[in-house]
């Protein structure tokens, strides 16, 4: 099999259109929405028809007379204004999923073409605890960094922590005048958000306060020895909460260059921009203006302050120019929500301005709401935190498998715990359309049935207890036989894993990843139940144990490239 279904039959219909003298451009196949009148269908005679003012049937028609698909699939038919349907010959599916059976990558191609791909997610800030924003870009950027290392793509994580800003002028002064040694050795990010708020507090009713501090953040800019090594404290005492929380999840970054490792940068990229005309002096502040961009006619990027204080979008000018002489990456992601989008057009359209070429992909994504539907508050009205809720998470998996499994030692059934409530946490994110805000449930996340981790989990481990039942392996030689209508769905939908991984990365849409999953698992629980597996005969059994073995290394491969786990019991 040279590529997917979809791709093979794509490649005919641009030969019979090409033959047809018609743009073979336009020959696209997907995936039939209603398998009731075929497996696979193309718009292309109503696309074309469109163009030339043509009746879509007839040109359907002179598709079909021109078509060779001869051992993939029957003649196509017409349907409805001028779809060509395709029913792929049994002989060739069961050909396709004999090369799946033996293929570690189960029919997935590498990209023609590998980028280099540096990604920007997780970037939570020093001195406060992570919060809902975070624990969406850590999760969706885990999951790309993923799927595009699976395709062949050369990826760089990069963890550009907020360690550098006002933050500190509070934090220092704190430190020095109310610090909580036990309290910092316990949880060193909640006592240094206690500094900052405490020294918030203070300063609304005393102005010596609220100068002081302003002292502290200008001589920590100066490079003040005592207060460059306290804030070199917070900050890697707040990495290494984070990292528990990485580990927790299994995440890992290549590199962790935050905010402060461009400080000397920032003043000669300014002067630099300056000196090339992209920057001007307005009412003393360095901007950059966008005439060219009617979005942002009216909104200039400030990238030095009339005070000669740097801004956010300076660092990030520093931090892209840095990424672009390390790496030459061609495209660089970052995994950030829609609050930022006004920062990220203006930082893109700076790039352009200097000349960078590598596509900039501001990924977004919409926020997580409590079951009020208001975004999600602790009880006492704090932003919820990512170690919260990964707690939480694992917590109620331990009472789910306490009362699902005995026999278990202590030990399998924490383990499974932890695979169950994180992957549900996970799962929860990926299988949303990241646009859209979505209501954190932890009854609907855990549950066994619909759209979940547990329910994916729960359907390999089922399909594995089938074997271990059995005390048998599958054969991957065995033969593989297409005759019942529920064989050659679950067959066919197996064949589409191929063709949906890549598609994750045109859109970034994970939760086209996560939704074909779950309706692999359907697929597989409907063929259960209309075909016998075990109890069949001797060459149907094999048969069928190998569609079964398919879709549970299926289940498995695509669950990590979620960044999911499967247990094997549970
Ligand atoms: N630290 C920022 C925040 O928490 C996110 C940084 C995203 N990355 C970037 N290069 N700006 O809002």
């Amino acid at each position: 099999m040279t590529g997917t279904p979809r791709e093979i039959l794509g490649g005919r219909l641009r030969i019979a259109l090409e033959a047809a003298g018609l743009d073979p451009e336009r020959g696209e196949v997907s995936a039939a929405a209603d398998t009731r009148f075929g497996d696979y269908q193309s718009n292309a005679a109503m696309v074309l028809a469109k163009k030339k003012k043509a009746n879509p049937r007839q040109l359907a028609a002179d598709m079909i007379s021109k078509i060779d698909v001869g051992g993939i699939s029957a003649a196509p038919e017409v349907a409805g204004a001028g779809f060509l349907n395709f029913r792929l010959e049994p002989e060739f599916i069961a050909s396709c999923i004999q090369e799946l059976a033996g293929d570690p990558r189960l029919g997935v191609v590498p990209a023609k073409a590998p980028r280099k791909i540096v990604l920007d997610f997780s970037s939570p800030n020093v001195a406060k605890p992570m919060h809902v924003g975070h624990i969406r870009s850590t999760i969706l950027g885990d999951c790309l960094a993923r799927v595009a290392r699976f395709l062949g793509h050369d990826v760089t994580t990069d963890n550009h922590i907020g360690d550098w800003g006002t933050q500190f002028g509070k934090v220092i002064y704190g430190w020095k005048h109310f610090l909580d040694r036990d309290a910092l050795g316990r949880d060193a990010i909640a006592e240094l958000v206690r500094l900052y708020r405490e020294v918030n507090r203070i300063e609304e009713t005393d102005e010596a306060v609220k100068k002081s501090a302003r002292d502290e953040l200008v001589k920590l800019q100066a490079g003040d020895p005592e207060n460059l090594a306290i804030w070199k404290e917070t900050v890697e005492l707040s990495w290494r909460e984070f990292e528990k929380l990485y580990a927790l999840l299994e995440i890992r970054f290549d590199e962790r260059l935050g905010e402060s490792a461009y400080n000397d940068a920032l003043a000669p990229l300014c002067e630099e921009l300056q000196r090339r005309g992209i920057a001007q002096v307005s009412e003393g502040a360095l901007c950059i203006f966008f005439p060219e961009v009617p979005a942002l006619a009216e909104k200039p990027a400030i990238i030095r302050k009339s005070d000669g204080g740097f801004l956010y979008a300076t660092t990030d000018l520093a931090t892209i120019e840095y990424r672009i002489k390390r790496w030459s990456p061609d495209a660089i992601w970052y995994v950030v929500g829609a609050p930022q989008a006004l920062h990220f057009q203006q930082i893109f359209a700076a790039c352009r301005r200097m000349g960078i070429e590598a596509g900039l992909a501001h990924i977004t994504f919409g926020s997580i709401l409590g079951e009020d539907r208001k975004i999600m508050k602790t009880r006492s009205g704090e932003n919820v935190g990512l170690a919260e809720v990964l707690h939480e998470a694992v917590e109620r998996a331990r009472k789910m498998i306490a009362t699902r499994q005995d026999g278990l030692s202590a030990e399998e059934a924490e383990s499974i715990a932890q695979t169950i409530g994180l992957g549900a946490v996970k799962y929860a994110e990926l299988s949303q359309n990241r646009h859209t805000d979505y209501v954190f449930s932890w009854d609907k996340l855990l549950a066994l049935d619909g759209n979940t981790a547990p329910y994916l989990q729960n359907a390999y481990v089922r399909i594995r207890s089938i074997f271990r039942r059995g005390g048998i392996e599958a054969d991957p030689l065995a033969k593989v036989l297409i005759s019942e209508p529920a064989e050659r769905i679950l067959a066919i939908k197996l064949l589409q894993y191929a063709e949906t991984v890549p598609v994750v990365l045109e859109d970034f849409r994970p939760n086209l990843l996560a939704n074909y999953l779950y309706e692999l698992a359907n697929t597989y629980h409907s063929f259960y139940e209309a075909c016998p597996v075990l109890k069949a005969e001797p060459a149907i059994r094999a048969s069928r144990l190998l569609l079964s073995e398919v879709t549970a290394r299926t289940l498995a491969h695509g669950l990590s490239l979620l960044g999911i786990r499967c247990p094997e019991k549970m």
